[in-house]
């Protein structure tokens, strides 16, 4: 955000962009609403695209792209080996992060498996922040374990910690002292922890946990997918910060780390992955799995476009104003929810906003899948589409129980420059709405559930006609509305 003053005093999250592509939305009438949302599983991922109104799913690969991105393009160069646009992408890294080599992969799971396949075996473990999705699959897949080293306040929705994202030294310590360095494939911190509401890691944490992992010979990986809005935290909150560019902080965190990774549909806007690495030793680790999984070595998967426009988006995250936005929105937005007593996720973090399902409610169990039914619920009563990061994003244990989740979130993701305020608006109007009307909501349980990353594809249906119940009362009070 610029440095801006209202007159008013009010805290306005001002553009330094304009938008000069636009696209079409339709918001479609509750009725048709509920019969699509029925006709998906419950599953918002199951949702098609025409059928929403504001798609808060996820921010990957849904920013707008600048103009420079988009003229960067076009000076796309075509090869299938030693393309300019590799060459553009590993200075633009280097310029960044001040890495040697770039491994280009097709999207930041793919980096995720080339890791995994280099470093982990059966029996490995690998601490980190907290787990993703992705990353965690491909780790057990190829028989890891993650553990999970947050500080406690990470998963206290209610701590008011700058940085819950942390890693836990103390933790760390204890569980490379009981499993021993050579059995850890490598520590991982995920920048922008996504699935406990996009929550910081201090440059300081950073610094720690690298000083161990080189104390003990263990290799210190960053998933820097999320690092946009980490860096801007980093710049507002983090004592001694405020003045360094933003620059040297990715440069530091460059030396800090053995190898980086990122999905480039969130770091860079646009559409790919990269691992970086200083590492002559890493680099030889893990190249040979590009060619076999991703493409030859100067593409890895990628569109040459789109490594161009990745490059220039890399460039761009290191200017504040360009990377304010989202956060400043996120802030607003998650501000105005709790001033109508709806339970955020606060300090907000980066990403998108998180409601506290649990809080939301309170009458419905994990066994009801209670953020997946509040985002069944949301996208019923606004056309507007988040993402459960819950129980039914968990795996279930091996011999089949379910693995409750530490937090029931449901996630209304913030795509860089894409919503506008009073689109905003209009969301926090219809949550308040639901909120006053949440005994309403009832539960969820699988009819189709894959066993792995079952909230992909899996189906649901609502334990009972709380739907029905929903729709009538939005149209006692909303009349023919939309
Ligand atoms: N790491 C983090 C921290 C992520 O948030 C993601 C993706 C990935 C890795 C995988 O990257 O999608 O390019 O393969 N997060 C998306 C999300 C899917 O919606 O939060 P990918």
């Amino acid at each position: 955000m610029a440095n801006i003053k209202f007159y008013g005093n009010e805290s306005v999250p001002v553009e330094m962009y304009r938008a000069r592509v636009v696209q079409k939305l339709n918001l479609l009438p509750i009725e048709q609403r509920r019969d699509t949302i029925l006709e998906s599983g419950c599953n918002t991922f199951l949702l098609k695209n025409r059928d929403i109104y504001l798609d808060m799913l996820t921010d990957s690969g849904t920013n707008s792209m600048s103009d420079k991105q988009l003229a960067a393009m076009m000076q796309a160069d075509d090869a299938y080996a030693g393309s300019e646009s590799f060459y553009r992408l590993q200075e633009a890294c280097a310029h960044m992060f001040g890495t040697e080599y770039l491994l280009p992969a097709h999207q930041g799971r793919a980096c995720e498996n080339i890791l995994a396949t280099a470093y982990v075996t059966p029996g490995s473990v690998v601490p980190m922040n907290f787990h993703f999705t992705t990353t965690k699959s491909h780790i057990t897949h190829m028989g890891g374990r993650v553990e999970e080293i947050v500080i406690d306040e990470g998963l206290d929705v209610n701590s008011t910690c700058s940085f819950k994202g942390n890693v836990d030294l103390a933790k760390l310590e204890e569980l490379v002292a009981k499993e021993g360095a050579d059995k850890i494939a490598f520590v991982r911190i995920e920048a922008g922890t996504n699935l406990i509401g996009g929550q910081p890691v201090s440059l300081q944490n950073f610094r720690d946990v690298s000083a161990f992992c080189r104390s003990k010979g263990i290799r210190f990986v960053i998933d820097a997918s999320l690092l946009s809005d980490n860096l801007y935290f980093i710049h507002t909150r983090e004592a001694g910060c405020k003045d360094t560019p933003l620059r040297d902080i990715t440069l530091e965190l460059g030396r800090l780390a053995d190898i980086i990774y990122f999905s480039g549909r969130k770091l860079g806007c646009a559409k790919g992955g990269a691992i970086l690495t200083s590492n002559r030793q890493c680099y030889e680790d893990m190249r040979e799995y590009i060619p076999l999984y991703e493409g030859f070595l100067t593409y890895g998967g990628m569109s040459v476009r789109e490594m161009e426009a990745i490059a220039v988006g890399l460039y761009e995250t290191l200017n504040v104003e360009f990377i304010a936005q989202a956060p400043e929105l996120i802030a607003t937005f998650s501000k105005e929810l709790q001033t109508r007593g709806i339970p955020v996720v606060l300090p907000a973090g980066g990403l998108g906003c998180h409601i506290n399902a649990t809080e939301f409610l309170p009458h419905l169990d994990q066994t009801q899948y209670i953020a997946g039914a509040l985002a069944a619920a949301v996208y019923l009563v606004s056309g507007v589409r988040g993402m459960e990061r819950g129980t039914m994003s968990e795996q279930r244990e091996p011999d089949g129980s379910e693995r409750f989740a530490e937090m029931e979130l449901l996630r209304l993701a913030i795509p860089k420059r894409v919503f506008s305020l009073s689109q905003i608006k209009y969301v926090v109007d219809r949550l308040a709405w639901l909120y006053e009307n949440r005994s309403l909501v009832g539960g969820l349980h699988y009819v189709e559930e894959p066993k792995i990353m079952r909230f992909f594809f899996g189906r649901l249906e609502p334990n009972s006609d709380w739907i029905d119940k929903l729709v009538a009362a939005f149209r006692r009070d909303f009349g023919d509305s939309l």
